[in-house]
């Protein structure tokens, strides 16, 4: 009995780790980076899109500075599924077929990302996963794919958790570890249970490329900050930066908050024709280290009102990022006294800051005092000592 009883506890335990926490673990230890299809593109995903764009992300620097999965969204597959059940790739958008789609970016050093859906049709009417989760991932497994966007339109009475748990488990079945996206828009507050089902999830309805939206969404992360960490991420959707309907400062504000809420950074531009001022945005080192950072927190919003909003983030090392977003129609005056802020416990702070990429104050005894441009952000990253 005594000696039995080892081996009962860790089977306990085994049982328990599965019921539990089924997704692959290890994956998305930081926020995912890469690029989809969808806010640009719509439904005119293509084999010729997808390669030009890996090409285009290596001559530009993105993939270099961590973008590395590149996600065909809706709309890729042929309108049927074959005879077999089995989904096939559209042959005219995608000739070369999948599998060869993914070597091509693997042999390129990305990741290769794909979309469905959990109801019976995608959001644009193609073919949906529901009743075909195991078959649909021994597919997505043989074709090579490493991230699975997973909608929610068409899903009728579904269960939310229930229904991404099945794909999760599906996917665990297939044995190829992959990135698991909940997309069922915050609907069943997925922050409460779908850290052992996938790996992050979004927490709103789409964004699009207007000031408005993306505020929008910032004040919907108010307090979901406690939910991410390493492996488990909320999603507050893909990054419009670049895109036609945010001016240069709001793109450099989005992209800042972004990275301030340790949020997936999944660029939705056509990179292929990349501005060298959006170029500077989205691969700015100094702002991806601040989701990138290792602890893995996201940022909280430390104060708002009167125009000026402050967020803050912890980073590793006792080191934090403060952004003030000036909420207001003109350029606005700013000035932080870093000694008010009631988060910072050491005694001085080196302070860089990080879209100028220079030292500020040689430490935090002297206040900050500068210009935020309307709807622009000032970034700053603070490390204990002079
Ligand atoms: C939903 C998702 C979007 C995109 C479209 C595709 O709206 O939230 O991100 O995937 O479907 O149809």
């Amino acid at each position: 009995m005594i000696r039995r009883l080892p081996f009962l506890l860790s089977f306990s335990a085994l049982l328990a780790g599965t019921a539990q926490a089924q997704k692959f673990e290890g994956l998305a230890l930081t926020p995912p980076m890469g690029w989809n299809t969808w806010n640009t593109f719509g439904v005119n995903c293509s084999e010729a899109l997808v390669k030009q764009t890996a090409d285009a992300m290596i001559a530009n620097g993105m993939r270099d500075a961590g973008y590395v999965y590149l996600v065909i969204d809706d709309a890729w597959s042929a309108k049927e599924r074959d005879s077999a059940g089995n989904l096939v790739a559209d042959p005219f958008k995608f000739p070369g077929g999948m599998k060869a789609l993914a070597d091509y970016l693997h042999e390129r050093g990305f990741k290769f990302g794909i979309y469905n859906c959990a109801g019976s049709k995608t959001c644009a009417g193609y073919p949906g996963g529901r009743g075909h989760e195991f078959q649909d991932a021994r597919t997505y497994a043989s074709w090579g794919v490493d991230y699975l966007k997973y909608d929610w339109c068409n899903r009728g009475t579904a269960n939310g958790p229930e229904t991404y748990r099945i794909m999760s488990d599906a996917l665990r079945a297939a044995r190829r570890p992959v990135v698991f996206s909940l997309c069922e828009w915050g609907e069943n507050r997925p922050w409460l249970w779908a850290a052992p089902v996938g790996h992050l999830w979004r927490t709103t309805g789409d964004i699009d490329p207007q000031y408005r939206r993306f505020k929008e969404i910032l004040d919907a992360q108010v307090g979901l900050e406690k939910y991410a960490g390493p492996g488990q991420w909320n999603d507050p959707d893909m990054l419009e930066v670049g895109n036609k309907g945010l001016t240069l400062a709001e793109s450099r504000a989005h992209f800042s908050l972004w990275c301030m809420l340790a949020a997936p950074l999944i660029a939705g531009n056509d990179v292929r024709l990349l501005p060298p001022e959006i170029r500077d945005i989205l691969t700015n080192r100094g702002v991806i280290a601040i989701d990138q950072d290792p602890l893995g927190h996201q940022g909280f919003r430390y104060r708002a009102g009167s125009g000026m909003e402050l967020w803050a983030k912890e980073l590793s090392n006792g080191e934090w990022a403060v952004c003030a977003l000036n909420t207001g129609e003109s350029p606005a005056g700013l000035t932080i006294d870093w000694g008010s802020l009631t988060f910072l416990t050491g005694a001085y702070y080196k302070v860089t800051d990080t879209w100028a990429s220079k030292t500020v104050g040689a430490n935090s005894s002297k206040a900050w005092t500068g210009s935020v441009d309307s709807h622009g952000v000032a970034l700053f990253r603070l490390r204990p000592g002079y």
